[in-house]
């Protein structure tokens, strides 16, 4: 059985284009090199960091990455569901791996809120991630109004279902597929949700993974909390049995406040 490694991924969303971009990556590596904690549990593999920059930025985020002593994990915030094609304005997969992509975020939800992204549209994106060996983190949540009205976990296994269907066929869980609980609410509102209801919610989908994949797959599964995470609360979230990482969006376009978070998360 794999262990499941603490993950802190910085979501950047629509900040830092190339020149901010490799500007933080360096801070970000030298902060990292002048912290033995986060240094050494890196080199150990005991934690895993990764950052997710627009697509312009991908490019010079990886050769920054490359320089390093220690391993960054880099991302796309997005993917179309095909290789190339008439899709204007559109980036596929293929061509975020060739920018050194190991993982693409799929489902977040500003695409499928402000974007009109469907859970159809969803499925056929994590398909196409999973067949290219991206890792997706497929991220999952309810909306206040839904939260409100008691259907949070309804919410969520109708997206897990949608999301995950190929999944039946490919077993491809071998490629490290991350799920990301964001409860909408709680995203960019400084309203996180508390450390109970979270859990509560990444036990149901650890249950949902264990009854439709079995234990293995639901064991071995990364299931991260997003939403309003900040140094400060990072510690109660990452000691809850079913959470294990973070997706941070505003407090990871900062190195003090990223590292802050991985410190406390951490200990
Ligand atoms: P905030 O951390 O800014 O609330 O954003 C969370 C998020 O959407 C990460 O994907």
């Amino acid at each position: 059985m794999k262990k499941r490694i603490p993950f802190f991924a910085g979501n950047w969303k629509m900040n830092k284009g190339p020149s901010e971009t490799e500007k933080f990556v360096k801070q970000l590596i030298s902060a990292i090199a002048g912290d033995d904690a986060i240094c050494n549990a890196l080199k150990a593999n005991e934690i895993e960091v990764g950052i997710f920059p627009p697509f312009v930025s991908l490019e010079r985020a990886n050769s920054a990455i490359k320089s390093a002593d220690v391993s960054i994990s880099l991302g796309a915030q997005n993917m179309h569901w095909e290789d190339s094609g008439a899709f204007t304005g559109e980036v596929s997969g293929v061509m975020i791996k060739e920018t050194g992509c190991q993982y693409v975020i799929l489902g977040h939800s500003e695409r499928r809120h402000i974007f009109g992204e469907t859970d159809d549209v969803i499925e056929m994106k994590i398909r196409k991630s999973l067949n290219l060996g991206l890792k997706p983190i497929l991220c999952v949540g309810e909306t206040l109004e839904e939260r409100d009205k008691g259907i949070t976990e309804f919410v969520v296994e109708r997206q897990l279902k949608e999301a995950l269907k190929a999944l039946k066929t490919h077993q491809t869980f071998e490629t490290g597929i991350v799920i990301a609980y964001e409860p909408v609410w709680a995203i960019g509102t400084g309203r996180k949700a508390s450390d109970e209801d979270a859990q509560k919610v990444c036990a149901f989908i650890r249950s949902f993974l264990e009854n439709n994949f079995g234990s293995r797959v639901a064991q071995e599964v990364r299931i991260l909390y997003g939403g309003s995470v900040k140094p400060d609360n990072a510690k109660g979230l990452m000691s809850q049995k079913d959470i294990d990482g973070a997706l941070i969006g505003g407090a990871s376009l900062e190195v003090e406040s990223f590292l802050g978070i991985i410190t406390n998360g951490m200990s």
